[in-house]
């Protein structure tokens, strides 16, 4: 029997493929984003989105590197949302969070830990599953970070992921029990980000530089040593960054 599933960010990089591959299983899907007519931020049109769903998947998303405004984002979409579900009687709440950001309190992963914590404390049984930067963070970055002729990466160790794999792991907690942070999921190989970025450059007929530049302070060694890329034990998704990059560049 399908469920009936909400999916905040459905039109995202990771949640149109949530969105596809729930109504290919055969469930009654429900974006919300605000192309759909919802903004999650002011919680607009939730309570009607929400009644009768089963399970709430959350791969909301703000293009930011401001702490401040990442955590405002966070904040206020979660709240909205687990409150929305309360009231509607929802009895699961999954969420998407990242690797390795544990006690970050700069930039976007610091409305990444706001959210968890939120989450983890909400009145909402839930799912918190931790993964790695997908393949498509490197098309991301170029969208997102490019002056003038350059792209600015910051210095990371990676171990991306395909966002379709993502899509198929939360989907498969969506259609399970609560079962608080579930195990990590890491791409197959490890990388430096630039040169992902470069590859997508190069793949995609880009005559853009990429300026790698180390982030400062604790939070930016960590983050250029490894501190993103799981330890043992992580769920490894199979689709590596070449084949990825094969088929997308197909696609485009
Ligand atoms: N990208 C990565 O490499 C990566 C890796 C690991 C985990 N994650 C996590 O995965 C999640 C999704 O990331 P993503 O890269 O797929 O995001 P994305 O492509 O930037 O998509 C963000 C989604 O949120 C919606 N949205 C933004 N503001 C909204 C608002 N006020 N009200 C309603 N909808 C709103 C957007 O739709 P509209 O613009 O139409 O509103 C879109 O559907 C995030 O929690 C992120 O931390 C990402």
């Amino acid at each position: 029997m399908g469920m009936r599933m909400v999916v905040a960010g459905g039109t995202g990089e990771v949640g149109k493929h949530v969105v596809a591959q729930a109504r290919a299983a055969g469930h009654d899907v429900v974006p919300l984003s605000r192309s759909s007519g919802q903004d999650v931020v002011a919680g607009r049109g939730l309570a009607e989105a929400v009644a009768g769903a089963d399970v709430v998947v959350d791969v909301l998303s703000v293009a930011t590197t401001s702490a401040a405004k990442a955590t405002a984002f966070f904040r206020a979409t979660t709240q909205h949302l687990l409150d929305a579900e309360r009231t509607a009687g929802v009895g699961h709440h999954v969420a998407l969070s990242i690797v390795g950001i544990d006690g970050e309190t700069r930039g976007y992963y610091a409305g990444k830990v706001a959210q968890e914590r939120l989450v983890e404390a909400g009145p909402v049984p839930w799912t918190v599953l931790r993964a790695t930067q997908f393949h498509e963070f490197a098309p991301q970055m170029v969208r997102r970070t490019s002056v003038g002729p350059f792209v600015v990466v910051p210095a990371m160790r990676t171990s991306t992921v395909a966002a379709a794999e993502v899509a198929a792991a939360l989907l498969a907690l969506a259609e399970g029990a609560p079962r608080g942070r579930a195990t990590d999921l890491r791409g197959p190989e490890e990388s430096e980000l630039a040169d992902l970025v470069r590859r997508w450059l190069a793949a995609t007929g880009q005559r853009r530089r990429v300026l790698r530049v180390p982030l400062p302070g604790a939070s930016g060694r960590r983050v250029r040593d490894g501190a993103l890329v799981p330890g043992p034990g992580a769920d490894r998704g199979r689709q590596t960054f070449e084949q990825w990059l094969t088929e997308a560049v197909a696609q485009r």
